[in-house]
């Protein structure tokens, strides 16, 4: 058996563009980093950047992804309800959500003889959702997770940076890896925690660069300005970004040993 992991986590993937840009680039990145597993955040991957669908779960497993997390978002798209009846498991989704929800908060990956377990949390400053406890959600899916798997990481969907860094050193020595996502903005603030625990306050994302968080400008400002609601729209203009870490933990003490962070920019992609 391996005695460490290299697991590569992707930011929030926006519309066809982060798709196509996704498609393009994880194979190559994790061939870069040697890394065995991907995770990606697909919450806003929908074409209209709300939500996902079954047949994009898929696109996303045969473009490499072991696994797809998501976020607010997840209930975007109506036909992502019935996915999990089958008892997929290759999408979660937060787990602090109330418990008659469809689909799961966490799922376990093999691989040559090792167990990743994958936790999904939200936040709860300045979202919209009464979610539970994530602090508490995260102790009862640990309870569990602890007992099947080697290695934990952790994608926590929230707004502040404070709630994600109290998670973080909350689970500081217990899991691998915290990473935050959706903002779809990447912070500089990787580290090791001293306990073990590898953490970003986010990831960022996966989608077109110069839209606002991966939209169309136009309609985001108009919102500012005016304090009405308006139609958002995916941006679909090259460059893209590519965001997200490798984490890499050793299989033995369940602990972080690195992150690493990456942002690539691509002005080729297209839709
Ligand atoms: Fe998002
Ligand atoms: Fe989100």
């Amino acid at each position: 058996m391996k005695t460490e992991i290299k697991v590569l986590m992707f930011g929030d993937v926006v519309g066809n563009l982060g798709c196509v840009a996704f498609q393009k680039h994880a194979e190559q990145l994790k061939q870069q980093y040697r890394a065995d597993f991907i995770i990606v955040n697909g919450e806003n991957c929908h074409t209209t950047g709300r939500g996902i669908t079954p047949r994009l779960v898929n696109f996303f497993k045969h473009n490499g992804a072991d696994l797809v997390t998501s976020g607010n978002h997840i209930w975007g798209s109506k036909e992502i309800l019935g996915y999990w009846e089958n008892g997929d498991a290759d999408l979660v989704r937060p787990a602090n959500f109330p418990s008659v929800c469809p689909g799961k908060g966490h799922a376990v990956l093999t691989k040559d003889g090792v167990r990743l377990g994958v936790l999904n949390l939200q936040g709860r400053i300045f979202m919209r959702e009464h979610l539970d406890c994530p602090f508490r959600s995260a102790d009862t899916a640990l309870s569990y997770l602890k007992h099947h798997s080697d290695v934990i990481l952790v994608d926590f969907h929230a707004e502040t940076t404070s709630e994600k860094m109290g998670l973080a050193h909350y689970l500081d020595g217990k899991v691998a890896g915290v990473v935050g996502t959706h903002t779809h903005v990447q912070t500089a603030d990787e580290r090791v925690l001293p306990h073990g625990t590898a953490f970003i306050s986010d990831l960022g994302m996966c989608g077109a660069l110069n839209g606002m968080l991966g939209m169309q400008i136009q309609p985001v400002l108009q919102t500012f300005l005016t304090q009405m609601p308006s139609k958002f729209i995916v941006e679909q203009e090259p460059p893209a970004v590519i965001s997200g870490v490798c984490i890499t933990a050793n299989v033995a003490t369940g602990l972080a040993m690195g992150i690493e962070r990456f942002r690539v920019i691509d002005n080729q992609v297209k839709t």
